[in-house]
């Protein structure tokens, strides 16, 4: 899944992960998990993402090649906010390539900044499980706790507004050059991610061929 910082990537990860029963790989999720549990990748991506910044590509690119290589990735996996640069996206094709494997499709979820600014300032986040709500859109039954797991919701830490526009300008620069790489090798899918997110899922399944 391609996209700027609160395209609906996730949003859309999960309901293709839903539908085609294979995991969806997160690395924000990933990165998430590690902090709060105090480990050293934790400790390390912590100062980044709190500043809107990437992770550096050394710490992220052997974690998601060692995660695919999991039983639950045999038939198949989504890769949600990974490759975020095009140094990331040659090394996951080197190690694909070497398995005799290759990524079948990159969705790319369109949508203006102007959008992303109103959506991030509404979206929690469950500080226990992760599952994401949008307090107009989709909000949580209970006001700030999870519908999944009862933990509390919260803002995200970097979804303060300075913080997007920091993510929203290193995207534009480091990220969205990848969409042409993708659309080179023939394989993108475009949606627009301002329609509603039953929508857009529609639409990606579509062009699933
Ligand atoms: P990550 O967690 O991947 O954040 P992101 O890319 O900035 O994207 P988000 O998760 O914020 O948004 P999303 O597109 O998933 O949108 P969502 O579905 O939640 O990464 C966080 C940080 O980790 C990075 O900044 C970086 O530091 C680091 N990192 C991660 N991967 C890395 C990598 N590969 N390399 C280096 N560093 C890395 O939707 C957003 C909101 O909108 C929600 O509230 C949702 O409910 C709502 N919404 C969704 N769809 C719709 C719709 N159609 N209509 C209305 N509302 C909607
Ligand atoms: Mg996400």
């Amino acid at each position: 899944m391609l996209g700027a910082p609160g395209a609906g990537k996730g949003t859309q990860a999960i309901k293709i992960s839903d539908k085609f029963n294979i995991p969806q790989i997160s690395t924000g999720d990933i990165f998430r998990k590690q902090i709060k549990n105090k480990t050293e990748i934790g400790l390390k991506a912590k100062g980044y993402i709190d500043q809107g910044m990437l992770v550096p590509d050394e710490l992220v690119v052997d974690l998601v090649i060692a995660r695919i290589e999991e039983d639950d990735c045999k038939n198949g996996y989504i890769l949600d906010g990974f490759p975020r640069t095009i140094p990331q996206a040659k090394a996951l094709d080197a190690a694909l390539n070497q398995r005799d494997l290759k990524l079948d499709y990159v969705v790319n979820i369109e949508i203006p900044d102007e959008n992303i600014i109103r959506r991030m300032a509404g979206r929690r986040a469950c500080i226990n499980c992760g599952a994401t709500y949008h307090i107009v859109y989709t909000p949580t039954k209970v006001e700030n706790v999870c519908d999944v797991c009862n933990g509390e919701t919260t803002l995200r830490s970097d979804d303060k507004p300075e913080t997007v526009y920091k993510r929203l300008e290193i995207y534009h620069e480091q990220t969205q050059p990848l969409i042409l790489y993708y659309k080179e090798q023939s394989i993108l899918i475009e949606t627009d991610g301002v329609q509603d997110s039953n929508e857009i899922f529609n639409d990606i399944v579509s062009k699933l061929v």
